[in-house]
């Protein structure tokens, strides 16, 4: 990889994100230049991208849905060296594939490793929030070579919710949510009430939620925290135990609003009233600009 060494000049974005192209090349001070598709009949993409790229070049995919973006990726970084950048920062909102970080049974393959590397292989840099970092406490561990800048939403997550809910319950609903639980309630003056859950996953869609002994949830307005929701599963199991502990209401903020199939409509039947999240991922809960943040850590040389 060839050392950093020149400001960013351009975001490069396909058209599918181009409110946060948008936000993010403003932040930057510099312009949003469009990547073009085409899709053949039998399913390959064709990308067209601007003839002629600067020496720095930001390109901005957010990893939802995960595998055909992450081939938007193999051909755009290489053709954009072609047509110019000879340095590339990926501006990668929601970096996919980071949960599988272990070989849970043998033979599994560790995705979050291979996917790393192989985006390492293309970029000079890369910028995200909130990756699923649980066995790992640096993305660069799993990135070699490349400067690697994981952020966090947290404290963003939580000034939010101290100005939408009064005197909040924050809870995380697995061991894994701990940090960013503990990250959004520092947010808040004065510093939020917050607990951890214990969850035993036994399926795609079927976990197992244990409130911590002793907490009372009685009358308080709950928000459930976590870095991600897919199928809203781990998310419906802890609203059910904090009602059932006698919670007055139960909210939720995630930072990456993944949301697949029936989740919100899910969320909703769980008696869950208000859903916000981070436009990392688009959505329509989206509440929380995390542009800002992604700008201040491109790197500016
Ligand atoms: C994993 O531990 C993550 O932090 C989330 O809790 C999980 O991915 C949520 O998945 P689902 O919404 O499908 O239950």
């Amino acid at each position: 990889m060839t050392p950093l060494h020149s400001p960013p000049a351009a975001v490069l974005a396909f058209d599918d994100e181009a409110p946060m192209a948008a936000a993010l090349a403003q932040a930057l001070g510099v312009p949003a230049l469009p990547i073009a598709r085409h899709r053949f009949p039998d399913g390959e993409l064709k990308l067209r991208l601007p003839p002629a790229l600067p020496p720095h070049v930001v390109l901005l995919r957010t990893l939802h849905p995960p595998n055909e973006r992450l081939v938007e990726l193999l051909i755009a970084a290489p053709a954009a060296r072609e047509l110019g950048a000879r340095q590339l920062t990926l501006v990668c909102p929601y970096l996919a594939y980071m949960r599988q970080d272990i070989a849970f049974t043998p033979g599994e393959a560790v995705s979050q490793r291979h996917i790393g590397a192989l985006l390492a292989s293309r970029f000079d840099a890369l910028v995200t929030v909130d990756p699923h970092l649980h066995r790992i406490s640096r993305l660069d561990e799993v990135m070699p070579g490349c400067h690697a800048v994981a952020l966090s939403a947290a404290p963003l997550v939580g000034a939010w919710l101290a100005r939408q809910v009064e005197r909040p319950l924050f809870i995380g609903p697995d061991e894994e949510s701990a940090p960013w639980v503990r990250r959004a309630a520092a947010a808040c003056t004065p510093a939020a009430d917050h607990a951890v859950c214990t969850k035993q996953r036994h399926g795609d869609r079927e976990v197992q939620v244990t409130l911590p002994a002793g907490l009372d949830c009685r009358g308080r307005a709950v928000v459930l925290i976590d870095d991600m929701a897919s199928t809203g599963r781990t998310l419906i199991a802890a609203a059910r135990l904090a009602f059932a502990a006698g919670a007055a209401s139960v909210d939720v903020a995630v930072t990456h609003a993944l949301f697949v199939g029936d989740a919100v409509d899910a969320l909703q039947a769980a008696g869950i009233g208000r859903v916000w999240s981070t436009d990392c991922v688009p959505h329509p809960s989206n509440a929380i600009s995390v542009a800002p943040l992604l700008a201040a850590a491109v790197p500016r040389a």
